[in-house]
């Protein structure tokens, strides 16, 4: 049986449409999920949407549909599974927190905790922000306003369910020491470390004034607190409750993808609730920032939230999750600015790769009627050693990087050789050999370049007169020994991949 390779998305909610925000979560975990894939791994993608949040009951008042939450949830959620099929995401399942199985494996955890003696009943009192769905101390504050939303947090007292979370505050700071890498990158893991020891208090688990979301098991007085039923998503997608077979081949997740403004969810009440339950934790959980559009915050009250479906329209999936994924470093905060979008398709992607190819091709058509030559000698494993360490370390700014500078390259080196000079000079052999590493260069590139740009790099196999299938069916290992593209077949050059736009 393969390796198996299991990550995740945080899952939406579906009071609006998805954001560029959104898609660029979804478009990191794609890539990482084609480069496993690529290594011959059997790997699971789940991504989906959040729908027993307060939020959504609001959107779907407004949209005037409270008395229809579930048809408007429907609508929201083919929306949302719709615009990831058209951004080209790969993910295997697509949960809804609605979903009965999702209900079944909410029902299986809480009764584990539960006879764990780690849910109680108390009065909560203190700082909430309806907009987060968070509870908050004086100290979490700024200005005594929500850090994200900058309103002032309600003041509420209720009889809830609490999960003893500070119970788990030694194991928790035990198991991020043991396993630095649980948490990335470093700055995050400082950063929950200090929230874990100083902040971390138990949470309210539950609430008697909601009229949406799944009643506590054994007391349908109550809902679940959205956060408690949204993270147990992460198990039912791989057969919590439903399917142990599935569950016990899948779980622990390797990869946990979110966003920084959830990092405490994932890295401290998350973990706690599976030690609970007595399952194992997640193997990393990664957080990447966040970005402003053109230098500002995105909100719909600016106006200026970017929509990835026409942004798309306008350039193409592959040239958006490039841009994102190569100007916002994975982990940093960004900025993601349409002239800069602009200028990478200009540079990098026209002029440099798409020049590349257009060139090759065109020489070769010219000089050796579009047929691959005979084999020369090349060199490409250090750039595969460098790139597949980068990808092992979920270092996909650096991937690309490490791509352009084999791209870079070869565009030096037909500088250097001259090719049509060879030809006139009738040097054929040195030529045929150019022709030939610019070629098998090009088959390499498209490998390296398909779990970020998959459409790109399918167009370049094919120009290569290779058939996609079969390229894939091959292991990577194979695939990236010098010498795979063979002597005497057919090349076409055919359409730019990156036509000049106006
Ligand atoms: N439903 C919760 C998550 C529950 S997971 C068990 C939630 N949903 S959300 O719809 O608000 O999406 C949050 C995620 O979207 C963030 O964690 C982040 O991954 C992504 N982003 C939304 N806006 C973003 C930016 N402006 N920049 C980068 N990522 C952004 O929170």
């Amino acid at each position: 049986m393969p390796t198996k390779f299991y990550l995740t998305t945080p899952i939406y909610y579906v009071n609006g449409k998805p954001s560029i925000g959104h898609a660029y979560t979804t478009f990191v975990a794609d890539t990482i999920a084609r480069y496993q894939r690529m290594l011959g791994k059997e790997v699971e993608f789940l991504t989906g949407t959040d729908e027993n949040s307060q939020k959504n009951v609001e959107a779907a008042a407004a949209a005037g549909r409270e008395d229809d939450i579930q048809g408007y949830l429907d609508e929201m959620a083919a929306l949302w599974q719709r615009t990831f099929d058209s951004l080209g995401i790969t993910n295997t399942r697509f949960i809804r927190t609605t979903e009965a199985d999702h209900h079944k494996a909410v029902e299986a955890f809480w009764k584990r905790v539960e006879a764990k003696g780690d849910i109680y009943k108390g009065t909560y009192e203190g700082l909430y922000c309806g907009k987060c769905e968070a509870f908050y101390t004086e100290n979490d504050l700024e200005g005594g306003l929500c850090p994200f939303h900058k309103t002032k947090p309600d003041h509420i007292k209720e009889d809830n369910y609490f999960f003893a979370l500070t119970k788990y505050r030694d194991a928790l700071l035990e198991h991020i020491e043991k396993n630095p890498e649980f948490v990335q990158p470093k700055e995050r893991r400082n950063e929950i470390v200090s929230y874990i020891k100083n902040f971390m208090t138990d949470v309210s688990v539950s609430r008697q004034t909601m009229k949406w979301g799944i009643p506590v098991p054994g007391d349908e007085t109550h809902r679940l607190y959205v956060w408690f039923d949204a993270l147990i998503n992460y198990i039912t997608g791989v057969g919590f409750a439903t399917d142990e077979k599935k569950f016990d081949r899948f779980w622990p997740a390797d990869l946990q993808l979110v966003g920084k403004d959830i990092l405490k969810f994932h890295c401290a009440l998350w973990p706690a609730m599976l030690m609970s339950a007595g399952l194992p934790l997640p193997k990393v959980v990664l957080a990447h920032g966040f970005f402003t559009v053109d230098g500002q915050k995105m909100s719909k009250s600016l106006g200026n939230v970017v929509d990835p479906v026409e942004l798309s329209e306008q350039y193409s999936p592959d040239i958006i999750r490039y841009y994102a994924i190569r100007d916002i470093r994975l982990g940093d905060d960004g900025d993601f600015s349409h002239d800069r979008l602009r200028a990478r398709y200009e540079t990098d992607l026209a002029n440099e790769l798409g020049n590349l190819v257009h060139r090759v091709l065109t020489m070769t058509e010219k000089y050796t009627d579009a047929k691959v030559p005979e084999k020369a000698q090349g060199e490409i494993l250090g750039a595969w050693q460098e790139y597949q360490q980068a990808m092992t370390d979920y270092r996909l700014t650096d991937a690309l990087d490490i791509i352009w500078a084999v791209i870079r390259r070869t565009n030096q080196f037909i500088e250097q050789q001259q090719p049509w000079a060879l030809a006139k000079l009738e040097e054929k052999k040195m030529l045929h050999d150019t022709l030939y590493v610019l070629l098998e260069t090009l088959r390499h590139i498209a490998w390296m370049l398909w779990p970020f740009m998959p459409d790109t790099a399918e167009k370049m196999f094919t120009k290569l007169g290779l058939e996609v299938p079969k390229e894939f069916s091959q292991s990577v290992e194979s695939a990236w020994v010098w010498g795979e593209l063979k002597p005497g077949s057919g090349v076409e050059k055919g359409e730019p991949l990156f036509p000049r736009k106006e």
